[in-house]
């Protein structure tokens, strides 16, 4: 009996989720977006702005990764890079401060840097152009990251005070707020994978950085709230939902495996919003033996569902997991990408409702595919569209979507090698054109800007 038990607790949660739909009869032209919604492009400062020095840089020379070296210069061509959006007609435009620029140092603000986003800023509202303000995308100043970062608590006021300080000097010419740009996914790739710094893997402690990262946002959202004029201000997270799931659909041990980590990247930070208890947990009653727990963190707060007026929803792809071989990359029949991921538009439906669950209205923060050969990026955008669109006809609450990205830039531990941009940037001379593909992207703003 208590193994029939145990065999019931194993694979209820489990049975397959995954959804197909089939392309061939589907038209993705039919598609219907509401009035008002938000057409927009997303970039991170690291990225693309060219000539960091006090952050991520050390990094990547500890790792041997590509330099960033002058990446996309968008530091000085931000003005002129006004030009693209325009082409593109978006009306919005995501993108973050560097706050190695910012605060050099622990305490010392700069305020020619701080002028220079501000600057920009009013040029993008002169332009028409809507600001959403990611406020920490991946990257720590040096000083901070000397510090523990995000593995101390006390270390959170820190990051309190930063965005206290960006808040009070932008406040008037930024729109929407993002706090902290995929707090899991810079949990999982500097504490499980190793790929961002600290480079560790440490589960335990794994879970401690990701509650500190959600505490952290909460005191920022409550410091702001607090400030003159706080109480307007739109204030959100970005969280990347990544459905782990079984590669073999009937196969326990998969199932089992991609379960928990599903739990740790995608579920525990909705459930936090949703609920306020703030569950990471990695091994025993998700896994089939008695396995002692790998991470086992649970903690509840409370205000967390009141903290937070939207959702930033990015979403790319699944990740198939296969125990025996890893991670598959893809499905027979699947459209792959440049990524280790294929075109999963079912999958971008899926996580809006997932999302959804929280309670707040939702933006798409990013979404976008790595396609040098620029020969199924018009299929991704049309089919993540239409997938879109059928959640919003179910009534799900999408008011934007930001593709990522504007243009090709920096991607972390891949360096140049993946062309997200919907401008080609040549990186020598500093050119930027239009790829054919995004033409579909263009094509779906104009249409519904005509109709509204
Ligand atoms: C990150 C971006 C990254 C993009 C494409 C997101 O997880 O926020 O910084 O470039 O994915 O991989």
């Amino acid at each position: 009996m208590k193994k029939f038990l145990l065999f019931l607790t194993l694979t209820f949660p489990l049975l397959s989720i995954e959804l197909r739909w089939d392309w061939n009869k589907i038209n993705t032209e039919e598609v219907s977006f509401p009035k008002n919604f938000i057409w927009g492009v997303s970039t991170s400062s690291h990225q693309v702005e060219g000539n960091c020095y006090n952050n991520w840089t050390l990094w990547e020379k500890y790792k041997k990764y590509e330099p960033s070296g002058t990446a996309c210069d968008h530091y000085n061509r931000c003005h002129e890079d006004i030009a693209l959006l325009k082409q593109l007609g978006v009306d919005s435009y995501r993108f973050s401060v560097e706050w190695s620029r910012i605060e050099p140092q622990q305490g010392v603000f700069n305020e020619v840097e701080i002028k220079h986003y501000r600057d920009y800023c009013i040029a993008l509202k002169n332009a028409g152009i809507k600001v959403m303000l990611t406020m920490h995308h991946f990257t720590n100043p040096v000083w901070f990251e000397n510090k523990g970062a995000f593995e101390k608590e006390e270390n959170i006021q820190h990051f309190v005070n930063f965005c206290t300080k960006v808040f009070e000097e932008l406040h008037d010419v930024v729109d929407f707020w993002i706090t902290i740009n995929e707090p899991a996914i810079y949990m999982f790739q500097g504490y499980v994978r190793t790929v961002f710094p600290p480079g560790k893997t440490n589960l335990p402690k794994a879970s401690q950085v990701l509650w500190h990262l959600m505490l952290a946002h909460c005191r920022v959202y409550k410091a702001i709230k607090q400030l003159p004029a706080g109480q307007d201000a739109k204030i959100g997270i970005a969280h990347n939902i990544l459905q782990f799931e079984a590669f073999r659909e009937n196969n326990l041990l998969d199932k089992v495996i991609s379960k928990n980590y599903r739990n740790i990247v995608s579920d525990c930070v909705v459930e936090f919003f949703k609920t306020g208890k703030f569950n990471f947990k990695f091994g025993s009653e998700l896994s089939p033996t008695q396995l002692p727990y790998f991470a086992n963190f649970e903690i509840y707060y409370p205000d967390a569902p009141e903290c937070l007026d939207f959702f930033g929803l990015n979403y790319y792809s699944n990740v198939l997991l296969n125990v025996l071989k890893g991670s598959e990359d893809y499905r027979e029949g699947d459209i792959r990408t440049d990524m280790p991921y294929a075109i999963y538009a079912e999958g971008f439906y899926r996580a809006i409702k997932q999302v959804s669950e929280v309670g707040k209205p939702i933006y798409i923060t990013e979404n976008g595919i790595p396609d040098a050969k620029d020969d199924r990026r018009a299929t991704w955008i049309k089919r993540y569209t239409y997938a879109m669109s059928q959640a919003i006809a179910e009534g799900y609450d999408v008011r934007g979507f930001f593709y990522w990205s504007l243009m090709d830039n920096y991607e972390w531990d891949f360096g140049y090698y993946q062309k997200f941009g919907l401008f080609e940037v040549d990186f020598k001379s500093q050119e930027r054109k239009l790829r054919q593909g995004s033409l579909a992207f263009v094509d779906i703003i104009k249409k519904y800007k005509e109709l509204n």
